[in-house]
This record gives C-alpha cells, structure tokens and sequence, in this order.
C-alpha cells in the first residue's frame, strides 16, 4: 500500500506521540502476529503486537481514542476470518474466539472493539464475552454492511492477510444484496452495536444513505484501501488533484450520512489536504 508502513511494537510510543502531534483523535488498531496457525492463537495474547500498541497509546497518547479490529484472517495460518472444520468456517467457535480477542484487547485498554470476522451474532457474542469479563464500558464498532468487496486488495498485502484458499463470499455480504446489508444494521443494533458501519465507503453510498434514514446510532464508513490506493495511484500520474480527490471523497461519505469515517488519508487531512 502506498504510503502505508507497518510499525514494530517498540515504536509504537514514537508513533503515538507523533500522531498526536498532528493533531490525530483516533486510531483503529490492526496486527500482524509473529507467527500463525489453525486458530490464530496471538490474537488474543497479552503480549501480541495489537495489545502493545494498545498499551503504548494509552500511555503516551490518553487523549487518542483507541479501537481495535477483531478479526482472526491476520493470525491464522490459512488466512480465513475464523476456524475452520473442514474447509468451511466454523461460526460458533470462531465467535468464542473473537469474544476472547475482543476481551484481550479491553485488557490492554481498548476503547471500543470492532469485529470484523462477519460470523452470524458476531456483536451479541462480543458484547457478551466484554460484559462477563467486567468491560461493560467498552464499545463496540460493529462492521454491520462489511461487503464482499474488490477493494481490500492492498489491505491483505500489507497485514499478510489474504485467504489461502477460497474467498470470503460465504460469510461477508454480497455486494448486490442490499437488503442483506440492511438486515445487517438492524440485527447489530439489537445485539448491542454502539455505531454501525458501512464498508467499503464509496462503492456503498446507497447504504449509508439508507442506514442514516433507519437508525438513530452513529454511523461509521471505512474509506478502505483499495478506495486510498485508487486515488494515491491516480494523483502520482498526474490524473487526479490529490487534496481535491480527498476532500471531495471524504465529503461525499459524509453527506451520505457518516457521522465517522475511517480513513487511511487521516494523516494527510489533519495537515491540512484538502481543507477549504
Ligand atoms: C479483517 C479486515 C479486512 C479489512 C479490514 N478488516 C480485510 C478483509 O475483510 O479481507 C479491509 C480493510 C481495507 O481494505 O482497508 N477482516
Ligand atoms: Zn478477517
């Protein structure tokens, strides 16, 4: 990903003051284990990359709020976003998995936890786990309409993270079901969700629009990496005005109807890309 650079837990301090410099409110935290296998074992260790840097913000940066993504496609060694029996994802025990992620990272100090894997009542399950470990204060960003989307591609290069086999269609959204996606917001929201999320941004507009007309929680957009690398590739041919590419993405989501958007451009906007 251009643009993009993975950061060591020992900088993880450095890399927290420095964005707060830049005047950065929050971050969404991704990791990549020091090794993998079948049930993703590090993702939910005290020690993993994820729980450190959490620790780190909280420290250096208080006033940074902190999420997490929990997920296991980074730390299982076939790539999937859950365990596996046979060849298929196994829900149930993917979501005792993710309940223990999820507590981990409210260990470390996590504000809110975003499950991302898609498994069915993956918020119920989550909010579950959360409120009998006592972190009943923790958030939850749910990744309600989570598409099944051409647009991650970069994403799973830089976190290592592509499926080994198959794809992800049986259990994220299929881009042309809308009601699917809308079914979605309404089954998290009764689960417990504290903001419901669209994904990808652009290439789901529509859904956003239509969220914003049904829900009264706050709703997020992940202006995902396909959508940032798009428009990085296009300025560095001189297609594009960069800044103005930015600024008009980021205001045509919000117009949509995000009250939050999750963007890889943040650094860039907080110095000022794109301000009118
Ligand atoms: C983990 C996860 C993915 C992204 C965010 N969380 C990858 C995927 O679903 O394949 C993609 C983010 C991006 O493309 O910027 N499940
Ligand atoms: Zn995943």
């Amino acid at each position: 990903m251009p643009g993009i650079e993975r950061v060591s837990a020992g900088r993880t301090v450095a890399f927290a003051r420095a964005l707060r410099g830049e005047g950065i409110r929050a971050v969404m935290l991704f990791g990549i284990p020091r090794s993998k296998d079948a049930r993703g074992s590090e993702a939910d260790a005290d020690d993993s990359a994820v729980a450190l840097a959490i620790r780190a913000f909280r420290e250096a940066a208080p006033d940074i709020v902190v999420l997490t993504d929990v997920c296991l496609c980074a730390y299982t060694d076939h790539g999937h976003c859950g365990v596996l029996r046979g060849d298929e994802v196994d829900n149930d025990a993917t979501l005792d998995r993710l309940g223990s992620i999820a507590v981990a990272h409210a260990r470390a100090g996590a504000e809110f936890v975003g499950p991302s894997s898609m498994m069915d009542h993956q918020v119920g399950a989550v909010r579950d786990a959360l409120d009998r470990a006592g972190f009943s204060n923790v958030g939850i960003l749910a990744y309600s309409a989570k598409l099944a989307s051409a647009f991650y591609g970069p994403f799973r290069e830089a976190e290592d993270s592509a499926p080994s086999f198959g794809d992800r269609a049986g259990y994220q959204i299929d881009p042309r079901r809308a009601g699917d996606a809308l079914a979605a917001f309404a089954r998290d929201a009764r689960e417990g969700a504290d903001i419901l999320m669209v994904k990808p941004a652009m290439p789901a507009l529509d859904l956003l629009a239509r969220a914003r007309e049904r829900f009264d929680l706050p709703l997020a957009a992940y202006q995902v990496s396909g959508e940032y690398s798009m428009i990085r590739a296009a300025a560095s041919r001189g297609w594009l005005d960069e800044p103005a590419a930015i600024s008009e993405s980021i205001e045509a989501i919000h117009r949509a109807g995000a009250d939050l958007v999750l963007t890889y451009f943040a650094r860039q906007i907080a110095a000022g890309a794109g301000a009118k």
